[in-house]
């Protein structure tokens, strides 16, 4: 019998010109279609996010497992799981994605999290909008060298509300 492979640590992020991905606790944009990509990428997998990330979004997505990285124990939501640190946020979600059949284990963010996950994450699916906004929250264990394109997908201005957006999928060498 065929043996299953290992579920692939993946990412997803959304990043402007300048690897801004963040403004007070929020996403620094709103574009048509985005969230439908990121629901048609991480649905049935588990995702781990990091503390504010969760609490940016306020409840848990449905459909994935919701696991939340944060280092104050008393920590609660209903609908997810907390753990208290990477390690063991990769242990659960992998096994949760080998028990379910899942090929992906999905890393979503913010920037505190994905610093510490970045050098460990085999494929990274990143949304470039070619445009500067205003925020606080940068990707800065983004580098493109680090990374081979496996696709580009340039999306029709007509639906992303005019602004210039690609979806990239990203694999290490
Ligand atoms: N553009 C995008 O694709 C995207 C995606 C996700 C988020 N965002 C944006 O990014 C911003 C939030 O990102 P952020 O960087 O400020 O925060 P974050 O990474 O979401 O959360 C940071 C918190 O997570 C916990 N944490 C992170 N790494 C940990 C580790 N290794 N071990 C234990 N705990 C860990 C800690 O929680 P405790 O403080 O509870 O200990 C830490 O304070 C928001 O503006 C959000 O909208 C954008």
């Amino acid at each position: 019998m065929k043996q299953k492979s290992e579920p692939v640590l993946a990412m997803m992020m959304a990043m402007d010109k300048n690897r801004l991905i963040g403004q007070n606790g929020q996403m620094p944009w709103h574009i048509p279609g985005e969230m439908a990509y990121f629901k048609s990428v991480t649905l049935g997998k588990p995702i781990v996010m990091g503390r504010k990330t969760f609490d940016s979004i306020g409840r848990p997505l449905p459909g994935r497992p919701n696991i939340v990285v944060t280092r104050n124990p008393d920590w609660t939501a209903e609908g997810v799981q907390a753990v208290a640190g990477l390690d063991e946020a990769l242990e659960m979600a992998g096994n949760l994605a080998a028990d379910s059949g899942a090929e992906e284990l999905m890393i979503i963010g913010g920037a505190v999290l994905c610093r510490d996950a970045m050098p460990r994450t085999q494929r990274l699916y990143l949304t470039v909008v070619d445009h500067e906004y205003e925020g606080d929250t940068w990707l800065e264990s983004f580098n493109w060298s680090d990374w081979q394109v496996i696709s580009e997908d340039v999306r029709d201005p007509e639906t992303t509300g005019g602004v210039p957006v690609t979806y990239w999928v990203l694999e290490k060498p």
